[in-house]
C-alpha cells in the first residue's frame, strides 16, 4: 500500500481531486496524469476571453508551486494506454509504466465528431482544449465568414464571441429551437433573438449536408435547406462524448460513460471515476445521468478523495451550470427533465428573468438569465429540499428570500 492514488485526467476534476485528497488528510503518493503539456487550466474562459483577445494567456488551475507544496507527482504530456486494475498498475503511451492503491478515472469527455461528407478538411475546428481553442483564435483573425454548427452552449459561447468581434456567423442548428438539451422554450427563444439582433444569422431545423473545400481547406457549406453558405471556418459543437474507452478496455463496466455508485466506485475495486466521463444515477431525480460541468466534476473529486479516505458519504451536490452567450448569463440548478410546470418570473424584455421548473409541487429546476440571485437562492432552496409556491416566485427575490427563511425557522432542528 504504497503506490498511492494515480489520478487520470488533469481537467478541473483531476485537479480538485489531487487538491481534496490533501485536504481530507490522504498521506500516500498522489499522481497526476494529464496528456496535454501545459500546466491544466480553466476551461470556461476558452469559448469567451480567451478567443476574444488575442493576447489572453490561459488561466491555470493552480500555480506550479501547489503542486510541489502538496507532493503532487504531476505527468503531463503523458497519456495512459492500458490499466490493468488487478495487477494496479497502468501502462504509458511513452513506454513507462505507473503502479497505484487506486486510481480516479477523470478522463472528461471530447466533441462529438461531425458525421458528414466531406470533411475533414483544414479550417474544420471544434473546442475542447487550449489548443483547439488557439486554434480558433488563430483563424478567426483571418477570415470573414465562420459558420458554426451546433447551437449548444459551445456553439451559442463562440458565436456571441466571434460576432461581437465583427465576423459574420452563422450558426446552423439540427433541432427547432436552440439549447433544446438545456434549457425551456421561452428561454430559447430570447437566446435566439438576442443573437439574431446582435448580427448572429440562426438556421433551426437544418443540418450540413456537405463541406466544400478549397486546396484541402474548408470553403463552403451546403445545408440540408440547399443552401451554400461561404466559409473559411466551420467550428462543430455538436456534443461531446465520454472518455470511457480506457475503462472499457480494462473490463470496468460502462453505459454512457463509466458506471459509479453512490460513492464515485465503479465495478472495479480501487477504481474511482468522476466528471463527464462517469454516469450514476442521481439522487435529485432518481435517473441515470452524466452531467458535463465544473460543478459536477469539482464536487464529484471532493467526494472521491472521502471515499479513498474512508468516509461513507454519498453523492449530494445539486447540479448546477452556467454560459455566458453575449449579454446574457444563463444559469442553471437543478434537472429539469421531469418539468410538467413552469413559472416564469421576471421579463424576458428587460433580459433579466427566471424560469421556475415543477414537477408536481416540486421544484427541480431554475433557469435565470441575469438573475444572479434566483440562481444562489435556487441552490439552496434545492439543496434544503425547499419548494417555493407561485405567489413567492411571482413575488421576486425578496418575497422568495422570506418565503425560505420561513419555512427554515419551521423545520425541526436537527438531532
Ligand atoms: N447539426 C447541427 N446541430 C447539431 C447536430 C448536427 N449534425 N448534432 C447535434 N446538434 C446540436 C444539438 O441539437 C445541440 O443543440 O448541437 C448542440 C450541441 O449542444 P450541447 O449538447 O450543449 O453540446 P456543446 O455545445 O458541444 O457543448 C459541449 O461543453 O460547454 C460545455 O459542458 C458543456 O455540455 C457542454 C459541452
Amino acid at each position: 500500500m504504497n503506490n498511492g492514488v494515480v489520478i487520470i485526467g488533469a481537467g478541473h476534476g483531476g485537479v480538485q481531486a489531487a487538491a481534496s485528497l490533501r485536504e481530507e488528510g490522504y498521506e500516500g503518493r498522489v499522481t497526476l496524469i494529464g496528456d496535454e503539456a501545459e500546466l491544466p487550466y480553466h476551461k470556461p474562459p476558452l469559448s469567451k476571453s480567451f478567443i476574444k483577445d488575442s493576447g489572453a494567456k490561459p488561466q491555470i488551475l493552480r500555480a506550479e508551486a501547489f503542486y510541489a507544496a502538496g507532493s503532487i507527482d504531476l505527468l503531463l504530456g503523458e497519456t495512459v494506454e492500458s490499466l490493468d486494475p488487478v495487477g494496479k498498475q497502468l501502462k504509458l503511451v511513452s513506454g513507462g509504466s505507473v503502479s497505484f492503491d487506486k486510481v480516479i478515472l477523470a478522463t472528461g469527455s471530447r466533441p462529438r465528431v461531425l458525421p458528414v461528407e466531406g470533411g475533414p478538411l483544414a479550417g474544420m475546428l471544434s473546442l475542447r482544449s487550449i489548443a483547439d481553442a488557439r486554434a480558433i483564435r488563430a483563424l478567426a483573425g483571418e477570415v470573414e465568414d465562420i459558420v458554426i454548427l451546433g447551437g449548444g452552449f459551445i456553439g451559442l459561447e463562440i458565436a456571441a464571441t466571434l460576432s461581437a468581434g465583427g465576423r459574420r456567423v452563422t450558426v446552423v442548428e439540427a433541432q427547432q429551437r436552440l439549447l433544446a438539451r438545456a434549457v425551456a422554450p421561452v428561454v430559447s427563444a430570447h437566446v435566439a433573438a438576442r443573437l439574431a439582433a446582435s448580427g448572429v444569422r440562426l438556421l433551426l431545423n437544418t443540418v450540413v449536408n456537405r463541406i466544400e473545400g478549397d486546396d484541402g481547406h474548408v470553403s463552403a457549406v451546403i445545408t440540408s435547406a440547399g443552401e451554400r453558405i461561404p466559409a473559411k471556418m466551420l467550428i462543430v459543437g455538436i456534443g461531446v462524448v465520454p472518455n470511457a474507452e480506457l475503462a472499457a478496455a480494462a473490463g470496468i463496466q460502462t453505459a454512457n460513460g463509466v458506471r459509479v455508485d453512490a460513492q464515485l466506485r465503479t465495478s472495479a475495486p480501487d477504481i474511482l471515476a468522476i466528471g463527464d466521463a462517469a454516469s450514476y444515477r442521481h439522487w435529485f431525480t432518481g435517473a441515470d445521468v452524466r452531467l458535463e460541468s465544473v460543478q459536477n466534476a469539482t464536487d464529484h473529486a471532493r467526494l472521491a478523495a472521502r471515499t479513498i479516505t474512508g468516509h461513507a458519504d454519498t453523492y449530494s451536490a445539486v447540479p448546477w451550470f452556467w454560459s455566458d452567450i453575449g449579454d446574457m448569463k444563463l444559469q442553471m440548478v437543478g434537472l429539469t427533465g421531469g418539468s410538467d410546470r413552469q413559472i416564469v418570473a421576471g421579463e424576458p424584455a428587460d433580459n433579466r428573468f427566471s424560469v421556475f421548473h415543477y414537477s408536481g409541487p416540486r421544484l427541480i429546476g431554475i433557469e435565470s438569465v441575469n438573475r444572479p440571485a434566483d440562481h444562489m437562492l435556487g441552490r439552496k432552496m434545492m439543496g434544503a429540499g425547499f419548494s417555493p409556491d407561485t405567489q413567492s416566485v411571482a413575488g421576486g427575490s425578496d418575497a422568495l428570500k422570506a418565503a425560505f427563511t420561513d419555512w427554515q425557522t419551521r423545520q425541526p432542528a436537527p438531532v
